[in-house]
């Protein structure tokens, strides 16, 4: 009774904050198909692009200095290789997210990393020698922004008039986020994400190494090597180079593919009116992704705490994981904490973690060690409010996932956002451009990439 109170009265106070803009009454009323300013792409195979994992125990964050490194019982591979194709060449550290190693892993080849090597179009080889290991010591979090007058000035539309009337940009990008399958796509909004919370939405997750900084935030361990989606970034950027040189940011490019990638996964449900203008900056650095950005294993308290460092409330927080309704986790990500038998404590329906402990010690997926499983096993292939549902029945794979019912603020919006699916789209929507305003540069503290690996200054 009080609980259904509290829900009512969650939902009573969300109303409130609904805006009745923009048709709100028309536009989520059930039932709710949404007007299409694009078609969805085509359906296609999900790969099974994720590479293989170390079978070491856990340790995050791994910073144990002197520990040995882990091993690795096979090398990466994207897509799986055919029985017959020679394995990949094997990094000196082991790919793993959770991190088992007392440094991020640090590439072996001049070839700098990419997730999952599955696009067709390879990244331009690197010249740059391979990293030594990173200090064991991150320093500490980047501080918390300040109040960001930059980020009120971006525009929707930013690019109408910047590139000629022929040059669609936005479109342009669209058109690349549509050409990848489904799980590049949930890599992109996850690339979002893991960009604007380390210095910001710019682009720093990007940058490959160089000489002169060979540890730079997508060897970080939360990101090396889970992350996805820097093809479609460079396909992109390629292309509007020769339409509008110098003039789009790479920071806007993956503020604009994760926009086009909720659209698209949600069927049309999600259309974030997403403004632009940002610029690239040039400081990218491995050691800041541990201290910046949440592991699965977090606590509320330390996932509340995190999102206001970056001036996200705890709101904002529950809304933004909803974007767990989409995309795939390394079993190596939540194992530990939420799966038997050394995860006594996990609250975990226990017919689900049965089945996950059988997907995730199968060989089948990957047959290396450290498979995925789908984030959402009701739809995941749709970014909608089903991850809600997923929390309450206690079927997510992450503790972070699982702490939002830890708290009766957190619990009740859960359970407001497992009932009404237009109120939890609205808001997502919403709070991507809140995350999409972090720390961004402008003219004077940052730069437009003309590439998006590699800042200008760079030789
Ligand atoms: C609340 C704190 C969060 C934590 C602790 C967290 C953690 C994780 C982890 C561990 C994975 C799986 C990585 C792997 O093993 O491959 C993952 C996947 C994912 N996360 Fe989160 N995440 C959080 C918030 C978010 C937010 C705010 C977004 C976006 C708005 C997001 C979007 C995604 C997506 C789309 C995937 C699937 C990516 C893919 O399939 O490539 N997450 N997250």
């Amino acid at each position: 009774m009080v609980a259904a109170t509290l829900t009512v009265l969650t939902v009573l106070a969300l109303l409130g904050s609904v805006s009745c803009q923009g048709g709100y009454g028309d536009r989520h009323q059930a039932p709710p198909p949404q007007p299409r300013a694009y078609p969805p792409p085509p359906t296609r195979p999900q790969p099974p692009a994720y590479p293989p994992i170390t079978s070491q125990p856990r340790s995050y964050p791994p910073v144990i200095p002197n520990s040995p490194p882990p091993k690795i019982s096979h090398p990466p591979s994207y897509p799986p290789t055919s029985p017959s194709s020679p394995p990949p060449p094997k990094p000196p550290q082991p790919p793993t997210y959770p991190p088992t190693s007392p440094s991020p892993p640090p590439p072996a080849s001049p070839s700098p990393p990419t997730y999952p090597p599955t696009s067709p179009s390879p990244p331009p080889p690197m010249s740059s020698p391979p990293p030594p290991p990173v200090s064991p010591s991150p320093p500490p979090p980047v501080p918390p922004p300040s109040p960001d007058d930059a980020g009120k000035k971006l525009e929707v539309g930013y690019y109408n008039d910047k590139c000629g009337y022929h040059v669609d940009v936005e479109a342009i990008v669209r058109k690349h986020v549509s050409s990848f399958d489904n799980g590049m796509k949930a890599g992109l909004i996850r690339l979002f994400f893991h960009d604007c919370f380390i210095r910001g939405c710019d682009a720093s997750i990007l940058l490959d190494p160089t000489s002169d900084n060979q540890q730079p935030e997508k060897f970080g361990i939360p990101n090396f090597p889970s992350m996805r989606g820097y093809e479609v970034i460079d396909a992109a950027k390629a292309e509007l180079e020769v339409a509008c040189p110098s003039t789009v940011s790479c920071a806007d490019i993956v503020a604009f593919a994760a926009r086009d990638a909720s659209f698209f996964l949600s069927g049309g449900a999600i259309d974030i009116a997403m403004p632009a203008g940002r610029y690239d900056g040039n400081v990218s650095l491995a050691s800041e992704t541990l201290p910046n950005l949440p592991p699965p294993f977090a606590g509320l308290q330390q996932l509340e705490k995190m999102f206001a460092d970056k001036g996200l409330d705890a709101f904002d927080m529950v809304t933004l994981s909803g974007a767990h309704s989409i995309g795939r986790s390394h079993c190596s990500s939540f194992a530990r904490d939420r799966l038997p038998p050394s995860a006594a404590a996990s609250d975990m329906d226990s017919e689900f973690a049965a089945e996950l402990q059988g997907n995730c010690t199968s060989s089948s997926a990957s047959g290396r060690g450290d498979n995925t499983v789908v984030e959402d096993y009701e739809t995941p292939d749709v970014l909608d409010n089903q991850y809600y549902q997923n929390v309450l029945d206690r079927k997510v794979l992450f503790t972070s996932d699982a702490a939002l019912t830890t708290k009766d603020m957190t619990n009740n919006l859960v359970r407001v956002y497992a009932i009404f699916p237009w109120l939890w789209q609205q808001k997502f929507e919403e709070a991507m451009v809140k995350m999409s305003r972090i720390e961004i540069k402008t003219a004077a503290t940052g730069e437009i990439r003309r590439t998006c690996r590699v800042v200008n200054t760079n030789p």
